[in-house]
């Protein structure tokens, strides 16, 4: 009987915290606004998402993975348009001295406004005319002024124009600039992708909603080189895939849709995008997105360095191929995963218990061992030492406190399994295996262990 209470952020959020999946950055100064690092288990979560993906997007496909620089020659922004277009559009109320997003302003006031169909000006008059009171503050607007969300660095000693470079906005571009290596040096034929997972930075104005919009944040993006021709195909393809990839991590189809891009709406770079968005419990938020950026980013870098960036087709042509991106944000996929995964139940006893029912192959471990008395510790572990030398299976140990206990506390951070050492173990090699979801006990023999995870 899963009684789904209603999924409070802010419940799920101290539970991510309590258990040792998040905490606060820098918290013991009083933390960073809108910053969060990772403990233990988000991380070992990351871990599986990040190998799932190298598996689905390069092994499966045959497609490349890098591992490019963040900080990289300044001429690559210019180049990819981000210096130029890669903005936000904030407007400052004078009277509290805080400065917002204009499109979150609206979103937040007006949510049935189809904010695209306006100009910026008509936007401002919207803001000024109707806003008078806005966060707990009387209003006086300024302007609305584009923002760059690029965050600024200087790199050696000396503090100059000539010295001022970017962290990278998108992993994408690291990818765009090796693209001769890369097809030189693998002699790749045209259709292949390059891939890399790492970590970008936008200074957002308004990071909010925990760990969905941070300006530290990694991404796992990558860029399918194809012929025209086959552009729309591919588009089609990756949306698909990337769709089944979230399913197979354990999202609820219910929970996820795909909404493509108006005309006005797309970024500098794209012919089409559609995004995978997800129920969060703010609304429908973008999860991720995949977009035909057609020939624009190997374009504009061969007309910014003057190095060809063509591609030598079979009968003796030259093209510039296509790149197709699906671009995926780590941290927001965690966040869905782990709201969707966030159950509370009602006991008979009318006791509750709160499960995380992650999918066995993200879940932080899949197995448990646990004694059901610290008397049969030695043997116990003498299990959890044999699978963890063994097996690849993600197994823990716990002795300290009941037992009902320790259920319950793999149960919270989502352990699909517990294997269980109770008192005849030593004589007749028999454990007990329990299910995190329908709590149901069954029993085989030690040397069935293997076995049995495996068939699972
Ligand atoms: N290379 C294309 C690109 O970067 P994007 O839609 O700006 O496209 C792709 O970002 C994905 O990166 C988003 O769908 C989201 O999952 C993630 N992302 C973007 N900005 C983010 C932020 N400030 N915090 C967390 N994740 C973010």
């Amino acid at each position: 009987m899963d009684n789904n209470l209603e999924k409070d952020i802010q419940n799920v959020i101290a539970h991510l915290k309590n258990q040792g999946f998040v905490y606060q950055n820098s918290e013991i100064y009083g933390g960073l606004v809108n910053t969060w690092d990772y403990g233990p288990l988000a991380v070992a979560i990351l871990n599986q998402i990040k190998s799932l993906w190298i598996n689905e997007f390069i092994r499966k496909e045959r497609n490349f993975l890098i591992d490019s620089k963040i900080i990289m020659n300044k001429s690559v922004w210019k180049a990819s348009g981000h210096i130029d277009n890669f903005s936000d559009y904030l407007i400052e109320n004078k009277i509290n001295n805080k400065r917002y997003r204009a499109d979150h302003i609206i979103k937040d006031l007006f949510p049935d406004l189809d904010i695209e169909k306006y100009t910026l000006e008509q936007l401002e008059t919207i803001i000024k005319e109707k806003i008078k009171k806005y966060d707990g503050s009387e209003t006086n607007w300024g302007n609305i002024r584009p923002f760059n969300l690029m965050f600024k660095t200087q790199m050696g000693a000396i503090d100059n124009a000539t010295s001022e470079t970017f962290l990278r906005p998108e992993t994408a571009q690291g990818i765009f600039v090796n693209f001769k290596n890369l097809s030189r040096s693998s002699r790749a034929k045209l259709p292949f992708g390059i891939g890399q997972i790492g970590k970008s930075f936008r200074n957002e104005i308004t990071p909010r909603d925990f760990i969905f919009r941070t300006r530290e944040f990694e991404q796992m993006e990558l860029e399918f080189f194809c012929e025209e021709k086959d552009s729309e195909h591919f588009y089609k393809y990756w949306i698909n895939k990337a769709k089944d990839f979230v399913l197979m991590l354990g999202l609820k189809q219910e929970n996820i849709r795909l909404r493509e891009h108006s005309k006005e709406e797309l970024s500098h770079y794209s012919k089409g995008t559609s995004d995978i968005e997800y129920l969060f419990p703010f609304g429908w938020g973008e999860l991720l997105g995949i977009a035909n950026r057609g020939q624009y980013d190997l374009e504009q870098h061969m007309k910014f360095s003057g190095e060809s960036l063509e591609y030598l087709k079979e009968d003796g042509t030259k093209i510039i191929p296509y790149a197709i991106e699906p671009s995926i944000g780590l941290d927001r996929l965690l966040f869905a995963l782990l709201i969707d995964a966030y159950v509370i139940e009602k006991l008979d006893n009318n006791d509750e218990r709160i499960i995380l029912k992650l999918d066995r192959k993200i879940a932080p471990y899949e197995i448990a061992v646990l004694p059901l008395m610290k008397k049969q510790s030695s043997e116990a572990k003498e299990i959890f030492n044999y699978l963890l030398a063994n097996t690849n299976l993600r197994v823990t140990y716990d002795e300290s406190g009941s037992i009902g206990k320790r259920y319950r506390r793999q149960d919270a951070i989502g352990t699909p399994y517990c294997i269980t050492i109770d008192f005849d173990t030593t004589t007749n090699k028999i454990v007990t295996i329990r299910n995190r979801d329908t709590m149901k006990q069954e029993t085989i023999l030690i040397s069935e262990i293997e076995n049995y995870f495996r068939n699972k």
